[in-house]
């Protein structure tokens, strides 16, 4: 039987599935629940100065008959005292010490409210600390989340704060919103960050009520951008983990987040260079019981596959990732060609697309001729 127990950056769990911060974390009955169900870790929905939250706050985007193809929520951090909060991490802990459990935090950027916040954080016990500088509204109008992640030199001077103070792994989650996510992951790297997650939510608007002309999840008639994630995201999520986890600068451990519901999408991010997993949406959509499939699909596919443990499997496909100018076109050209598809001097960009398209369409395989000759 394979084994998936985990040691990410020092914090050891059970099996590499982790709640993400979010609605399920938010409580101490929750985690417990999940816990029991066989999630092996979670990240604490991220506690900070209490806020409050507003009504309406998520909205959806449906695919055909598929509900809730993409997520969006305009949530904030907690709206529970920073008090409860840590009580119950320290309960979690205390009733299973084998389990990852990891505060996610956000306070203002002071180095003094960092470093209070860290110091009361590590009392609880938890086994490490992920600091929220993804959150892409809200906190970041107040100069939080992603107003500190979106900047290198912020992201770099609030970690080197966090690590003057903590005994503790520091995560470090990023943002998806930036024009390159490297230069934030080398900067929370150059702070001294333990490991990187990724990602938080894409700033987005669901969808517009075309009788009112609200903009959804409406509040009161209006609403803002929310953060974007579920089963569309993922392969952006791929991508952003696939470009940090192949940066030589970048050497720490990645836990993967975005669009995570079944054990396959799990196994690709592994594949990619993850080494926990962390899921929101499909838990608030499917519930914890997710978690046994997740279990059963990886491990069974690792046994016929022969995989003994996740560090088997961990990056294998990063080397296959490249340039699109170092990757060959010339196998497709050729095969392509000698099917009568495309023209010799062009390869694929001349392809005589229609028919090639249809002709495709209609091969079992579901692989579409674009796919066979993407690099
Ligand atoms: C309703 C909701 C609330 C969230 N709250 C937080 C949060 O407090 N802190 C945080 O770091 N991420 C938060 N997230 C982001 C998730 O942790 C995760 O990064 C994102 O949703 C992508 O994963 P998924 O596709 O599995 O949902 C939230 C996501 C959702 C849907």
């Amino acid at each position: 039987m394979a084994d998936l127990r985990t040691n990410f950056a020092g914090i050891k769990s059970p099996n590499p599935f982790w709640l993400a911060s979010g609605p399920p974390t938010n409580t101490y009955g929750q985690v417990a629940k999940a816990f029991d169900q066989g999630w092996g870790g979670a990240v604490w929905k991220t506690i900070g100065e209490p806020i409050i939250n507003v009504f309406s706050r998520y909205g959806s985007v449906d695919l055909g008959q598929n509900r809730m193809m993409g997520f969006n929520n305009i949530e904030l951090i907690t709206d529970r005292p920073i008090a409860e909060n840590l009580k119950e991490i320290a309960e979690v802990k205390r009733n299973y010490p084998k389990h990852a459990v990891i505060a996610s935090l956000m306070v203002e950027s002071k180095r003094e409210a960092w470093h209070t916040m860290v110091k009361q954080t590590e009392d609880t016990g938890a086994d490490g600390i992920e600091l929220n500088f993804g959150c892409p509204h809200g906190m970041s109008e107040r100069g939080m989340g992603s107003a500190v992640g979106q900047v290198p030199d912020y992201t770099c001077q609030i970690v080197e704060w966090v690590k003057e103070v903590a005994t503790i792994p520091v995560i470090v989650k990023l943002t998806p919103n930036v024009t390159d996510i490297t230069y934030i992951a080398r900067a929370a790297v150059k702070g001294g960050a333990d490991a990187l997650s990724l990602i938080n939510t894409i700033n987005s608007i669901v969808g517009i009520d075309l009788t009112t002309f609200e903009p959804q999840p409406s509040v009161a008639g209006k609403s803002s951008h929310g953060g974007y994630c579920g089963p569309a995201v993922k392969p952006i999520a791929l991508h952003l983990v696939s470009a940090v986890a192949g940066d030589p600068s970048v050497k720490i451990p990645i836990s993967g987040i975005g669009g995570i519901a079944t054990w396959r999408d799990a196994a690709e991010f592994i594949a990619l260079g993850a080494g926990t997993l962390q899921v929101c949406t499909a838990v608030m959509h499917y519930g914890f019981r997710i978690v046994e499939d997740l279990i059963d699909g990886l491990s069974n596919w690792m046994d016929e596959r022969g995989h003994r443990s996740l560090a088997d499997i961990r990056g294998r496909a990063l080397p296959r990732v490249t340039k699109w100018t170092n990757a060959s076109s010339v196998s497709c050209v050729g095969r392509h060609a000698r099917m009568g598809r495309i023209k010799r001097s062009g390869g694929c960009r001349v392809t005589t697309a229609g028919r090639s398209w249809r002709s495709s369409r209609k091969r079992a395989s579901g692989v579409t001729f674009a796919q066979r000759c993407a690099p």
